[in-house]
């Protein structure tokens, strides 16, 4: 699944906040206004910044009109600058939001410019910076542009990947800016979690990882066939990045291994992006050995990947195609075996007797904890936002099997945070 098929608009009850649109010279600055209309919906308070570049592409007015607000276009204008000056709608924003980023907007940021309003305001601002790149599919393999998004990348900026399709120039491959629903639902949920974090997580008695590393591995892995055809399944990666926040709300260092999923990078946490489960885990295996506490397993791992990856695209021939797969390496299964063994924390899928199976795995896998969702059920798991699960520990912690009620990911996340700290003290 990708978010843009599926995801629908955020109810305006669950989320505010501040967001400065900026939309740059791109085709896709359409869908920009019916974005501005779904994070309204939303509820957001948005104000758009247009670089001259969107103006030939659409108009002002028509983002004033669905905003509500006046539409920021000029940084040398003494007007506008005696209004909501610069720098004041730099610290207005809870969120900058850049869709579509053009490959030029990307290459000026990347070059610390500040020759326009919309530079000058991530320049500027504290808030976290969001660009969803859109552009012709050469122009996002040149390797210029892919440089610039890294060094964006590499300071803090997030990505959104874009979508693969046609595109208005008539190619085909990867650029398409993803709809304005799936943009709106990133963001909703982004200021969900930020608002749904559990009460008095400031204090020292919530910091319960307080100094240890944790190392989550989250989404999908892509199993090539051939250079344009893979094997994968539906993971989003949302559990495992809500995870991500709970620990590092917990006071912990995390790194957080990722497979190919559309979601920003939370603020303060380390990120690596891989694809297939070989490389998966290669990386755990570097990244653990070097010094982890805990290990957290949401990734859903393809069990098999095809036996030889064809170097050319395979030819439609016949009525039949026999590709052969292997097994693939049990990751939770290798780490666990780790000289310098962290805490472990599985994830089962399970669509019958849960119980039975994640005693097993627990003994099979040497875990230390295993969460255990009921996929059987179709309001949660699977690109949901929602999750209920049952965790299960070791026996030697006698700890009871503990049920997480349905409940957003976020919460969800918390709570297990507090699961693994109990096992921790009770061992
Ligand atoms: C019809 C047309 C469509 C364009 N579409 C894109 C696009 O989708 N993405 C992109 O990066 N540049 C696109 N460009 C090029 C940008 O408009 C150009 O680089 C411009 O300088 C961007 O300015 P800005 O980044 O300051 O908005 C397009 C140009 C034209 C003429």
């Amino acid at each position: 699944m990708t978010l843009s098929q599926n995801a629908t608009t955020p109810k305006a009850s669950q989320t505010t906040g501040r967001i400065v649109l900026g939309v740059t010279g791109g085709i896709a600055a359409y869908k920009s206004a019916i974005l501005v209309r779904r994070l309204k919906e939303a509820g957001f308070d948005v104000r758009v910044v247009m670089t001259q570049g969107a103006q030939a592409f659409i108009t002002p007015l028509t983002f004033q009109a669905l905003s509500g607000n006046a539409v920021h276009t000029s940084l040398l204008d003494p007007a506008a600058e005696a209004g909501m000056g610069h720098i004041e709608l730099a610290r207005w924003a809870d969120l900058i939001l850049i869709a579509p980023a053009s490959a030029n907007t990307v290459a000026r940021l990347a070059a610390g410019m500040s020759d326009d309003l919309l530079a000058t305001l991530v320049l500027a601002t504290k808030a976290p910076v969001w660009l969803a790149p859109a552009m012709n599919q050469q122009m996002w393999a040149n390797a210029l542009t892919q440089r610039n998004l890294q060094t964006l990348t590499d300071y803090g900026m997030q990505m959104i990947q874009p979508d693969a399709g046609e595109q208005a120039c008539g190619d085909v491959g990867l650029g398409r800016m993803p709809e304005p629903e799936a943009l709106a639902a990133q963001v909703a949920d982004y200021f969900q979690a930020i608002n749904s974090q559990p009460l008095g997580q400031s204090t020292h008695q919530s910091q319960i990882l307080a100094g240890q590393h944790v190392v989550i591995t989250a989404g999908p892995t892509r199993e090539a066939i051939d250079p344009v055809r893979y094997v994968s399944n539906h993971s989003t990666g949302k559990m495992g990045f809500a995870l991500a926040e709970a620990c590092r709300d917990a006071g912990a260092k995390v790194t957080l291994i990722a497979g190919p999923v559309t979601l920003p990078t939370p603020q303060g946490i380390e990120r690596i992006d891989i694809s297939s489960a070989q490389e998966l885990l290669a990386v755990c295996l570097k990244v653990v050995n070097q010094g982890c506490d805990i290990f957290i397993a949401t990734a859903a791992v393809a069990d098999y990947r095809a036996a030889e990856v064809s170097p050319h695209k395979i030819k439609k021939a016949g009525d039949e195609l026999t590709i052969q797969l292997v097994k693939n390496p049990d990751i939770v299964a290798t780490v666990a075996q780790q000289e310098k063994r962290p805490f472990m924390v599985g994830f089962a899928a399970e669509t019958q007797h849960m119980e039975q199976y994640a005693s097993s795995k627990l003994v099979s896998k040497k875990l230390d904890m295993i969460a255990v969702n009921d996929v059987s059920r179709s309001d949660i798991g699977f690109g949901s936002d929602q999750n209920a699960m049952t965790v299960f520990f070791a026996e030697h912690y006698h700890l009871s099997q503990q049920h997480l009620d349905k409940a957003s990911k976020s919460k969800i996340a918390w709570q297990l945070v507090e699961c693994i700290a109990k096992a921790q003290s009770a061992h």
